[in-house]
Order: structure tokens, then sequence, then C-alpha cells
């Protein structure tokens, strides 16, 4: 949800800690704020809005020092304000905070009791006034900074830093990722490799529970324990973490025109070879596994349910699946024949991976489908599957989808291989099909300039109703939650032959309905829901492909897609659903990548 970063330099901080920051921007964007510590004085400055705000404050009102930390605000306690910005400061130390504090409420009541004087609404206040507490009882820093870990519950990635203090940094993580890394006499922290991109590649992710005192000497880890202990440092590519626009628009547009790219890669990795082999690793097996439980959150819970209908239709396989934050609340009964799978693109997910740890000890096997290998969720998963779709950062999740989407379709196949369920035929058959899928999506979009010119009636409308039977269904609710998300329209979907009980009340003249309605088996049947809509005066947009257009009649607005295998069809019909979300958005002058009240990364529950 918010961004942290921490910086011990040889040159001044400030303008390396914005850079940053600027890579984190889309993990939360209300507020931001610096604190250095120069020539012994703890300083700092704060803004509201976004990280331009920040920069322009810098610039009349310098901030100088060679040690800072940094932070990009999502709010959870306390709106967006100068006042509830981080850095939150106390006395002799300043904090960056990551996560909620769920026992901020009882520390509050406790240290204002003695005498704290509380200036912001936050959880986070209430760790720099723990920490000054402890200092001015005659703690070290590093005493007051464990002393104060000690006392906290619930989730947080943090960053101290100390008046008089130029050679240390101490941070923590539990249950928000944070990341150290190594320069040459210089030492970084961030809440992903992303944001040190531009100052090493050398990295060492910190563990559950994990703490560390950084100086320009390097990093000393502890564990939850305090033992003192090493963490592995990685190299990243810091080429693929690089994340610029390319030349487009929005990152949103980027990642979208990616999608054929992204497919073709992702299925070099899993099946690179022309023949019938996927790659999957040998402990992913399928036999002895009674029953698929998929956990996730918002577009990947989307993906989720697409792959529901290809694991009980090409696998046999029984699949239960629910959003993440309600699973774990409604004592699902586990069973140790069960497989367990968590999709994410962030890997963060909070909801997600509490999910997954509440799973873990009742079943056979979890698995994960991620865009971040190193991140929470893959490395608490007994198998971590990459979707290779690159850094995806606009909010509205576009290419992890559709690169989910193909991952979970090769489980899929392979499931129904290894429980005899799919012939050597048919899985060639299916196989054969995914590799189509980077020319039909490429086709799919395609159609871009004819979906603009769409999407400038939609743009008008106050709401929108999506509608898809079978696996299309699961594509009308991704498309109304692209379109809220970014065009801020209320948008809601349903199984089209739900229509009639209740929400069909909804329909007349100004409520735009879109239809995805492939020609398939169940084509006929939502053709006739549709012309319900019609008959009612509804206005509607059918997106389908050739000889479902020429069979549904006179429909008002009209979609071609390409003609596509019914395996692939939810995976190439994801593209119009983005689209008609960034026209319509763009048509309202909202902002596509990073929308109000929104993160990319929710990694607080
Ligand atoms: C998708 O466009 C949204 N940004 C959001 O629903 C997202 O899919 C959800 O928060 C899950 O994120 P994750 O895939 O990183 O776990």
């Amino acid at each position: 949800m918010c961004g942290i970063v921490g910086v011990l330099g040889d040159h001044e901080v400030s303008p390396l800690i914005l850079d940053a920051l600027k890579r984190l921007e889309y993990r939360g964007y209300d507020s931001a704020g610096i604190a250095t510590v120069n020539h012994g004085k703890l300083d700092r400055r704060r803004a509201v809005g976004k990280l331009i705000n920040l920069s322009d404050t810098l610039v009349h009102d310098p901030l100088p020092g060679r040690v800072g930390i940094g932070h990009t605000r999502w709010a959870t306690h306390g709106g967006p304000s100068v006042a509830n910005a981080h850095p939150h400061r106390a006395g002799r130390v300043a904090v960056v905070h990551n996560g909620i504090i769920e026992n901020f409420r009882a520390l509050r009541e406790e240290l204002t009791a003695q005498g704290a004087e509380f200036s912001s609404e936050t959880d986070t206040e209430t760790i720099v006034q723990l920490t000054s507490q402890y200092l001015e009882q005659g703690m070290t820093p590093v005493q007051a900074a464990r002393a104060a870990l000690k006392r906290l519950e619930g989730a947080f990635a943090l960053a101290f830093v100390f008046d008089g203090e130029e050679d240390l940094i101490i941070c923590a993580r539990r249950g928000s990722p944070l990341c150290i890394g190594h320069g040459e006499g210089e030492m970084y922290l961030g809440s992903d490799a992303i944001a040190l991109a531009d100052m090493t590649d050398r990295i060492t992710y910190l563990e559950e529970g994990d703490w560390a005192i950084l100086s320009r000497a390097g990093a000393q880890i502890f564990d939850e324990n305090d033992h003192q202990t090493a963490r592995p440092m990685t190299r990243i590519n810091v080429e693929t973490a690089r994340v610029d626009k390319a030349g487009h628009r929005h990152f949103m547009a980027k990642e979208m025109a990616e999608q054929p790219a992204v497919l073709k890669a992702a299925m070099g990795f899993y099946a690179g070879q022309e023949d019938n082999r996927i790659e999957l690793p040998d402990s992913v097996d399928f036999k002895s596994v009674d029953r698929l439980i998929m956990v996730a959150c918002g577009t990947a819970f989307y993906a989720c349910q697409v792959a529901k209908y290809w694991f009980e239709k090409y696998a046999g396989l029984a699949v239960e699946l629910d959003i993440a934050s309600e699973f774990r609340y409604r004592d699902p009964v586990l069973g140790p024949s069960n497989m367990a799978l968590f999709v994410s693109q962030s890997g963060e997910t909070a909801d997600t991976l509490a999910a997954l740890r509440h799973v873990r000890p009742h079943v056979a096997q979890v698995l994960s489908v991620v865009n971040v290998p190193s991140s929470s969720i893959a490395r608490e998963s007994d198998v971590a599957l990459p979707i290779h779709a690159g850094p995806e950062i606009g909010v509205a999740s576009t290419k992890a989808f559709t690169a989910q989407l193909q991952v979970l379709a090769i489980l899929a196949l392979k499931a129904g291989l290894d429980r005899g369920f799919l012939s050597a035929e048919s899985f060639a058959a299916r196989l054969a099909e995914l590799r189509t899928l980077p020319g039909f999506v490429a086709q799919a979009l395609d159609r871009e300039e004819e979906i603009r010119r769409m999407s400038e009636a939609l743009a008008q409308a106050r709401d929108v109703l999506f509608l898809g039977r079978g696996v299309m269904y699961p594509l009308a609710l991704e498309g109304a939650l692209k379109l809220k998300e970014i065009s801020y329209i209320h948008a809601e979907a349903y199984a089209a032959g739900e229509l009639k009980h209740g929400p069909i009340a909804l329909i007349d003249t100004d409520l735009p309905v879109i239809v995805f309605a492939p020609y398939d088996a169940l084509f006929d049947k939502t053709i006739s829901n549709m012309q319900e809509v019609m008959a009612r005066q509804g206005k509607v947009l059918l997106i389908s492909d050739a000889k479902g257009l020429a069979e549904a009649g006179d429909v008002p607005f009209r979609l071609q897609m390409p003609t596509v295998p019914d395996f692939i069809a939810p995976i190439v019909y994801a593209v119009p659903a983005q689209l008609i979300a960034y026209h319509t958005a763009l048509h309202r002058g909202t902002d596509v990548d990073q929308p109000r009240n929104l993160a990319k990364s929710v990694t607080v529950e």
C-alpha cells in the first residue's frame, strides 16, 4: 500500500530518495516525505498529493544530508494530509512505515497517558513515539528500535533514522516486503528491488521477522529471535527492473500493447519446444489431488474463476474458489489431498498471503502463480510459477491477467494429463491453441481505434452492466472492474442467465449493457438474454466474432473479435475489456495509471 526507501550515501541523498520513491509511486500516491540527518541534525519535508509536490517542496526548501529515508503513502489510518504524511518524527527519531499496526490504539492510549503528544491520526506515529520514549529512558538507538518492534502487532516494513546518527538506518519487516541494496560504500533499502534499480543490482531480501542495522560498511541482519543471520545477496536484472512507458502515454497502454510478446515469452518458458511437452517442476503433480482450492483478489480472482472452468472441463478436477479476504474467515474445509493455488501479480497482497499461511499446514501442496518471483507469496509457496509479464506498473492489471490465464491454462492441461482425464491428442490440440494466443491477442488489440470511438458514448454513462455466460462471466466481472477502477463509472457484471432474476429491472435507455458472447455452445442462450435487454430499450454493445455477429441480427453497437478456439477465448476477450476501460477513462480525464484511492499492491488487510 505504501512505498519506503532508505539511503546511506556518500552524496546528498534527497535526490536519490526522490527518484526511488518515483519508482514506488505505483504503491500509493496520496502524500510523500523524506527525512535526513545532516551534520547530526534530523529534519524532514513532507507534501500532500503526488510526488511532484514533494519535489517542488524540496526545490524551494532543500533537505541536505547523506543519510535519509523516504515514503510514498496510500492512506490507511488518517486521511491524506501533511500531518499524516510520513516520515513521522518524535524527538530524536523519524520512521517510515508500510503496513498496519493493529494494536496502535492501545499503544496510543498508553503513550498519551505517559505524556506523549501526537500530531497525526496515523498508526505509524505510535512507533516513533514509542521509540522516542525508549531513547529518553537511555536506550541506544538500536535498543530503542528493537524494544519498540517487540511491542508492535500487525504488519510492517519500517525504517528508522536518528538525530546524531550519520551512519545508521535500522529497518525491519513483518508482513510487508523489504529488501536491502548493496552499493560501493553506500547501502540502501526499499519496499522492492524496482525502487533501488538505479542505485544497485545487488539485493538482499529480508525474511519474515528480520530486522537489520545498516551502516555504509554493510548490513547486520537479525532474525525475529535476535540471532544474527545471513540472507543471500542476489543480482537483479536492472534492465527489467527499469520501468518506463516506452513511448506510450500511460503504463497501462504500454502493458496492454506488450501482451502478445509477454504471452509468447511465457509460452516459450513453459512449452518452449514446438513438440507437446510442457516444462513444469516435477513436484507439480495432480495425480493424487482430489480438490483444487484457488484463492486470490480482484483481477487475479477473476483469472481463477476462468481457470475453474478449465480444470473442471479438461482435468475433471473439483475446484473451490474464494476471494482471499473472505476465505480464511469462513473456516474452509481443507484436506491432505487438496492442492491450494494462489494467484497474485504482486505476490504481496496481504489478504492472499494471509490465506496462504492459513492453508499451508492443511493441504498437500501450495502453488502460486505470480509476476514477482522474489515476492512473499512466491517464497512461501511450495512451487511458485512466474508469469514472466515483466513489471506491471499501471494499477489496473492487464498483461498480468492474460499471462496469469495462460499459465493457469497450462496447469489445467497438466492436471488433465496427470489425472488421465485428457487424452494426449486433446492435450496436443489445446497446447497448439495456446500457441496461437499472441497472434489473436494482437488482432484484438487492432480494434483499439474502433473501441476508442465507442468509448466516447460510454464515458457519459452513470452505470454500465456487463454480461457473460460460462467462461465469459468472469470476463464480464473483469470488464466491470477495469471500467470502475480507472473511469470511476459504476459498473457491475452478471451471469447473463441471472439477469431475469432481478437485475433486468435496471434496464432502460440510459444503461449501456456490454455483452461478451463468442459463437460458442452458450451463444444462443446469451443472445436470448441480450434480446430481453433490447426488448426493454437497453443499449447493447455485443462483443462477438464474425459468426456471432451475423447470427445476432441487428444490435446497436457491435465489436468484432477474431474467431478463436473456445479454450483461449477468455484470454483474447480480455483485450476489449481492457481497451474499453482505458479509452472510457481517457474520455473522462481520470488518472489511468494511478486512479484515485487505489494502489498497485494492496499489502494491508
Ligand atoms: C486489478 O486491476 C486491480 N488493480 C486489483 O483488483 C488487483 O488485481 C488485486 O489487488 C490483486 O492484486 P495482486 O494480483 O497483486 O494480488
